[in-house]
């Protein structure tokens, strides 16, 4: 019998391709219909047997991860334990990030995915993946995506999944990451705060046509007013359910990124620029530089850029990050698999 000693994961981040927000749901949460879409930028867990549960994390921001139970990758561990038959022993979990950390790309998230496939391999516990995925959706709203990776339709609060059925076209993207950071809940607060004013300012005025705090479009064009627009079934509060973006899906399918491009969307986008007004400035300058769309990444405040290939996405990398619009770029492609064990070395 062999005796596993220590697991290595590797995790990607995530990027929304389409994120549309409902109406706040009494838990707290909002429903969302969303096109979850995993790069190849990756943090690593390698868990191993310990006495008592730890955890230690290097790499980029690693000061502002919690280093405690606090830590969704510890959280995670703890769940599956809750539902191994006969529970399981200690481990110790040690995080590379590269994912920065609240950037909007589910760093976090992929952490607690990256450690529920290391903790099932290391105790054997032998859990299928969707078992798992029924853990991770306990854990945090993009972590049951972390395990599947690919291009997914996310429904509920994300942790609902369908993958999506597209051609195996590589996407480039140029990722700029911003000098700060965004809180979820605050920006989601934020878009419902903008929404209010929205349905309120409505009531007051006939309606007219296509404006406001919902949806931003991957071309910078004109922001979408399918959440308010006549015809839509509203929720309590005025805001329609969200729905999939047709035009998104159709652009998949072709595997066209120029079409894909126009067809990015971002109902959080206007609470993100709420937010953080300097990202106005990092988007409009990857358009100008030639990106098929840009919009913000989930709740932000990483902006992302589509390229038309490999050299230019290199060209529009380079172009940012001497415009002096952000902390640093990245380039990453899509999809990517989710969590997966690295083979040990030798
Ligand atoms: O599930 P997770 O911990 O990632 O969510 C962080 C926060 O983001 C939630 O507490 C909530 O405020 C907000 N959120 C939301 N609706 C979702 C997902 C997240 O309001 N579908």
């Amino acid at each position: 019998m062999s005796i596993v000693t220590g697991v290595t994961v590797r995790v990607p981040a995530k990027l929304n391709l389409q994120l549309a927000v409902g109406p706040p749901r009494r838990d707290g949460y909002h429903d969302l219909v969303t096109v979850f879409h995993a790069v190849s930028l990756f943090d690593e867990i390698t868990g191993e047997p310990a006495e008592r549960d730890g955890i230690t994390v290097t790499g980029e921001g690693a000061d502002r991860v919690p280093a405690d139970r606090d830590n969704l990758a510890l959280r995670a561990a703890a769940a599956l334990r809750a539902v191994v038959p006969g529970g399981a022993p200690g481990v110790h979990l040690a995080i590379t990030k590269r994912i920065p950390v609240a950037a909007g790309l589910a760093g976090g998230s992929a952490d607690a995915a990256a450690a529920l496939v290391a903790c099932n391999e290391l105790w054997g516990s032998g859990l299928s993946q969707q078992q798992l995925m029924d853990v991770a959706a306990k854990v945090g709203s993009d972590a049951a995506f972390g395990l599947l990776g690919g291009t997914a339709v996310g429904r509920g609060r994300g942790e609902r999944l369908t993958p999506a059925l597209a051609p195996a076209t590589q996407y480039h993207w140029v990722l700029a990451f911003a000098d700060g950071q965004l809180s979820t809940p605050e920006v989601y607060a934020a878009l419902d705060r903008l929404r209010a004013r929205e349905v309120r300012r409505d009531r007051q005025s006939p309606p007219r046509g296509v404006r406001g705090a919902s949806g931003e479009r991957g071309d910078g064009q004109s922001p979408r007013a399918e959440r308010l627009s006549p015809g839509k079934e509203r929720g309590p509060r005025g805001i329609a359910q969200p729905d999939l973006d047709a035009a998104l899906m159709s652009a998949l399918r072709s595997g066209d990124a120029r079409q894909v491009g126009r067809a990015l969307s971002n109902d959080l986008q206007p609470a993100a620029l709420s937010l953080f007004p300097a990202l106005r400035k990092t988007l409009a300058a990857g358009l100008e530089l030639g990106a098929l769309g840009a919009l913000v990444s989930g709740s932000g405040p990483t902006c992302v850029f589509l390229s038309a290939s490999a050299n230019r996405a290199l060209d529009l990398a380079v172009s940012l990050s001497g415009a002096g619009v952000c902390r640093s770029v990245a380039r990453a492609t899509g999809p990517v698999p989710g969590a997966a064990v690295v083979p040990p070395a030798g």
